[in-house]
């Protein structure tokens, strides 16, 4: 590894600290061309949230917060000030900032190509498809630009497998309390009605079991079933692993009535949980027919893909499905760059995660609001009895990002490069706000 890199948190963190106001004036520039008037790093944020009230989408809730800099796993707003990045872009930032290979690549690929569409080849989707078969055991490769794209391709592969066998094979299972994604399709199997009651009806055909049920399942599951959709530990649902047993069942059916089986891994995928994807937690793994991977495969550059056997892929023939930036040339060089990084780092997600559960568990002691802790690698769940939006907007203002899904579940997806000295620190900050309740 780079020696700056190693050194990142005894030297480099401290230099940015040190330089960040001569550092940043050109975002203060920036900002204030667009305004016309003036701005500075005090005024930047009401500026920034002003400017996009008028010409944004108003669909974000977003923090008050402008991040204008990263290195490994910390962030500086425009005032200077750091935060310990544990949420990671909701799990995208697999290596933080500034990763001295992922810049390397990136500007190398960049000085060269781009983008050409996929009327052409380029020399990167081979090996890393190839790659992605070596680690999942299955065989072809669909690249995408997003964890919806690939739910959406998920969904037409076993849609058009149905098809080949019967028009009356078309039903999708899908669990209540799953994500998998904002596009129609993916609002269609995703499987908790606030995300898609303003834009029913969706896609027919689409049956809900509660997860872990396997009785439910067997109901559920018939000739019509064209596939069946699993999350193997669900994520924006409050970071809860599906059981193995329902799993195996749920394979079982699948060969029963020659319907196809789908892994969402999009957030608990590609090194979250601690192994390459979270099918791979149990021995044996429960093999999918497909899975669907977004998030981290190019370390913030957009990059999903749909990974499928021999038998749900031959049902996707030429013509039949397509993406005009998926795998282009920089952002499939970059995830080449990052798979050969995840190797090495796989070892240190699962020992930093469970050192993370364990400092979770010992701080949460003393407070009957935190009933359990929860999750595999770095992918942990804090469960409350208690809403968790002041416990991070607190440990925000504490120097500390992170997230609350589904109102009572603090999240934490750091980058996989956190170390337990950082561990220390973001466990320290938490028992302050714990505290200070
Ligand atoms: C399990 C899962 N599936 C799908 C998605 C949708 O991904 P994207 O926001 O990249 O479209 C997400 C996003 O959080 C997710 O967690």
């Amino acid at each position: 590894m780079c020696p700056a890199w190693t050194l990142r948190t005894s030297f480099s963190v401290g230099i940015i600290d040190a330089l960040f106001q001569t550092l940043d004036t050109c975002i203060i520039e920036l900002m204030s061309a667009a305004i016309g008037r003036e701005t500075s790093p005090q005024n930047l944020v009401a500026d920034v949230v002003e400017l996009e009230s008028r010409y944004l989408l108003q669909n974000y809730a977003r923090h008050p917060l402008v991040l204008v800099r990263g290195d490994g796993p910390y962030m500086w707003d425009a005032a200077g000030k750091r935060y310990l990045d544990f949420i990671a872009g909701i799990g995208v930032n697999a290596l933080g900032q500034n990763h001295p290979r992922i810049v390397r690549v990136i500007q190398e690929q960049s000085a060269r190509l781009i983008h050409t569409s996929n009327l052409f080849y380029n020399q990167y989707q081979g090996p890393l498809a190839k790659r992605i078969a070596e680690i999942s055991g299955l065989q072809r490769t669909f690249f995408t630009n997003s964890g919806a794209e690939s739910t959406e391709g998920s969904l037409k592969m076993m849609k058009a497998h149905g098809h080949d066998i019967s028009p009356e094979k078309y039903e999708i299972i899908s669990l209540e309390n799953s994500f998998h994604g904002r596009t129609l399709g993916a609002l269609s199997v995703t499987g908790q009605p606030k995300y898609r009651k303003d834009f029913e009806p969706l896609i027919p055909g689409v049956k809900f079991v509660p997860p872990n049920d396997i009785g439910a399942l067997e109901a559920a599951v018939s000739e019509r079933t064209a596939g069946i959709c699993i999350e193997w530990i669900q994520g924006e649902g409050g970071v809860l692993p599906i059981d193995a047993a329902y799993c195996r069942r749920a394979r079982e059916l699948a060969d029963q009535f020659d319907a196809l089986l789908c892994f969402d891994e999009i957030q608990c995928g590609v090194g979250r949980a601690g192994t390459w994807f979270g099918y791979q937690l149990v021995d044996p793994p429960v093999m999918p027919d497909i899975i669907t991977a977004a998030k981290p495969v190019a370390c913030g550059i957009p990059l999903g893909f749909i990974t499928a056997n021999e038998r749900a892929a031959k049902s996707i023939r030429p013509g039949m499905h397509g993406s005009t930036f998926g795998g282009n040339a920089l952002a499939a060089r970059v995830s080449l760059e990052f798979f050969d990084i995840l190797a090495e780092l796989l070892p240190q997600i699962r020992r930093v995660g469970d050192y993370f559960r364990g400092e979770l568990r010992r701080i949460a002691a003393p407070f009957d609001f935190v009933t359990e802790v929860r999750g595999y690698g770095l992918m942990i769940g804090v469960q409350l009895n208690i809403p968790g939006k002041e416990i991070v907007n607190r440990a925000m203002q504490e120097g500390l990002l992170m997230n609350c899904t589904h109102d009572t579940v603090l999240r934490f997806l750091p980058p996989y490069i956190v170390t337990e000295a950082e561990v220390d620190e973001a466990v320290a900050i938490l028992e302050r706000v714990f505290r200070g309740l």
